[in-house]
């Protein structure tokens, strides 16, 4: 068994989904950490009887909020660690130590699209390929090795709702399955 900690900003649809999942797997969500007192995400974790923290970024230094969420995923014997919708860049003191440890997953096929607009950033492009990336991270903005990429083609009358529904789909049907690889791994590591 490997223990997984997610990060997450927002709505947690994502968190939702990895979670469910690793649930029936012999891996082990630890906790959620959080860094916005009013995301949804944290009423999931609730309701799915995951730890949460709560990691201000507030009013301090990232370094400080850095340090927190460290000693958090050691406290918690934590192996790997998931960005599911965690609107931070991790500097590269955090990333170093984390290398091949942290995993992002990006709602467009990077490198094209980084940032916090990667849906409409791809629908508004008019490629006619949209799509996902998982990544682990590194301390820019959803760089970093590309672990796994799946597209769709736009159909006729593909709307910006109806691409979005599709990619979000798709991320909670294929980052599940990365992280528990992944996971895997460790296992066979020791
Ligand atoms: C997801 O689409 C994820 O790919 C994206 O944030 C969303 C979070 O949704 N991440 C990025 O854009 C990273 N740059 P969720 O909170 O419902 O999981």
């Amino acid at each position: 068994m490997s223990n997984l900690a997610i990060l997450a900003s927002g709505s947690g649809s994502n968190f939702q989904a990895i979670s469910e999942v690793i649930k029936k797997s012999h891996h082990n969500v630890s906790c959620l950490i959080c860094d916005r007192k009013s995301a949804f995400v944290m009423e999931r974790a609730k309701k799915l009887g995951i730890k949460v923290f709560y990691v201000t970024y507030y009013n301090r230094d990232k370094s400080e909020a850095e340090k927190e969420i460290d000693s958090i995923l050691n406290s918690q014997k934590v192996d790997l660690v998931a960005l599911a919708g965690f609107m931070r860049i991790l500097s590269p003191l955090f990333t170093n130590k984390w290398k091949n440890r942290v995993i992002n997953i990006h709602p467009s096929l990077l490198p094209k699209y980084p940032g916090s607009h990667g849906i409409e950033d791809s629908f508004n492009s008019g490629d006619i390929e949209l799509g996902v990336t998982i990544h682990y991270v590194d301390q820019g903005m959803d760089t970093g090795p590309i672990i796994y990429q799946e597209s769709f083609t736009r159909c006729d009358g593909e709307t910006l709702e109806s691409a979005e529904e599709k990619i979000h789909r798709l991320e909670h049907r294929v980052y599940p399955q990365i992280l528990i690889k992944k996971l895997d791994n460790f296992n066979k590591a020791i």
